[in-house]
C-alpha cells in the first residue's frame, strides 16, 4: 500500500522509487531464467538487433512477431565488421521481449501477484492489463544508450494510461547505465509516436518540445529488487554501459482498461491482455 506521500511523489514528479520491493530470491529465479533463454537462443532463428538510434531495424518480422512470444535482440554492437559476435553471447543480448510474463512461468510468477495488483489499483490504474514485458540486459561494455523517450510513444492509448513498472535485476548506479528521468516532465506533451501500417514501422512528430537538457537528468541508483514506477509520458533515458558490470533490469508495461489501445501500436494482440 502507497502511503499519501508517497502517491503525492509520484504525482508530483512522475516516477516512485520502491527499493526492495522484489526479494532476492525472487530476482535470482528470473535472472536465471532470463540467462537460461538466452543460452537456449540460437542466434540464427533471428536477426534482431535492437537499438534506440536505429528505428529501422525495428521493421523486421523477428521485431514484430515477438509481440506474443519471446525473442531475444542483439546488441547493435556486438558484432564484428563480418558479423561475427565479439563477446560470448551471454554479454551479446540486448534484451528479450516481449511477452514474457505470459509465455514464461518463471516471469509470469513475478510479473502477478497481490503486492503488484494493488500497487496499480493505488496508482489510478483500475482494470489494468498488461501489454508487454522485456529484459533489459544492459550487458558490460557494449549496453548500449538509449535515447531520452516517452514510454507512451511505444504504448499510445486514448487517454494516455501506459505505466512502465521497472525492476533492477542487478544493482544500477552511474557506472553501468542507471535510470535517469526528468524530475515532473510528465507534465509535458507526448512528443513522439512509434507507428505501425501493415508491416512498417515509423517515427511520427507530434510535439517540438525539445528533450530534456543533460543537466536536468535525475539518475535514480537501484539496488537489485528495487521497483521504480514510471508515468508512461515522463521523459527518460540511459547512458552505456562501458563498465564490466551488466545492469540488468525487467520491465512491465500497463494501461487502464478505461482507455482505447490504438490500432496504430505496432504491439497488436489477439486477445485484450490479463492484469495482475
Ligand atoms: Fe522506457
Amino acid at each position: 500500500m502507497l502511503t499519501p506521500l508517497q502517491l503525492q511523489r509520484y504525482r508530483d514528479d512522475g516516477y516512485l522509487v520502491l527499493p526492495g520491493f522484489k526479494s532476492a530470491q525472487a530476482v535470482r529465479a528470473v535472472r536465471d531464467r532470463a540467462l537460461a533463454i538466452v543460452e537456449a537462443f540460437d542466434p540464427a532463428a533471428g536477426s534482431g538487433v535492437f537499438t534506440t538510434k536505429d528505428q529501422a531495424a525495428k521493421s523486421d518480422a523477428w521485431f514484430l512477431g515477438s509481440a506474443c512470444d519471446v525473442r531475444c535482440f542483439f546488441e547493435a554492437q556486438a558484432f564484428d565488421a563480418d558479423g561475427r559476435l565479439m563477446q560470448p553471447k551471454a554479454e551479446s543480448i540486448n534484451k528479450i521481449g516481449h511477452a514474457l510474463h505470459e509465455r514464461d512461468p518463471v516471469f509470469a510468477a513475478f510479473s502477478h501477484g497481490p503486492e503488484l495488483a494493488e500497487l496499480a489499483a493505488d496508482l489510478g490504474l483500475v482494470a489494468p492489463q498488461l501489454w508487454q514485458s522485456m529484459v533489459i540486459f544492459k550487458p558490460p561494455r557494449i549496453g548500449g544508450e538509449v535515447l531520452w523517450h516517452q514510454d507512451a510513444t511505444f504504448l499510445c492509448t486514448e487517454p494516455s494510461t501506459v505505466t512502465g513498472f521497472w525492476f533492477a535485476l542487478e544493482d544500477a548506479d552511474a557506472s553501468n547505465g542507471c535510470l535517469q528521468v526528468q524530475r515532473g516532465g510528465h507534465r509535458g506533451p507526448l512528443r513522439e509516436r512509434f507507428v505501425r501500417d501493415g508491416d512498417t514501422l515509423a517515427m511520427q512528430r507530434l510535439d517540438d518540445t525539445p528533450w530534456p537538457a543533460a543537466a536536468d537528468a535525475v539518475p535514480l541508483p537501484a539496488a537489485a529488487g528495487t521497483l521504480v514506477v514510471l508515468h508512461g509520458l515522463l521523459p527518460h533515458c540511459s547512458a552505456p554501459n562501458r563498465s564490466a558490470h551488466s545492469r540488468a533490469a525487467y520491465t512491465l508495461h500497463a494501461i487502464d482498461g478505461a482507455s482505447r489501445w490504438l490500432a496504430s501500436n505496432w504491439l497488436q494482440r489477439a486477445t485484450i491482455p490479463a492484469g495482475f
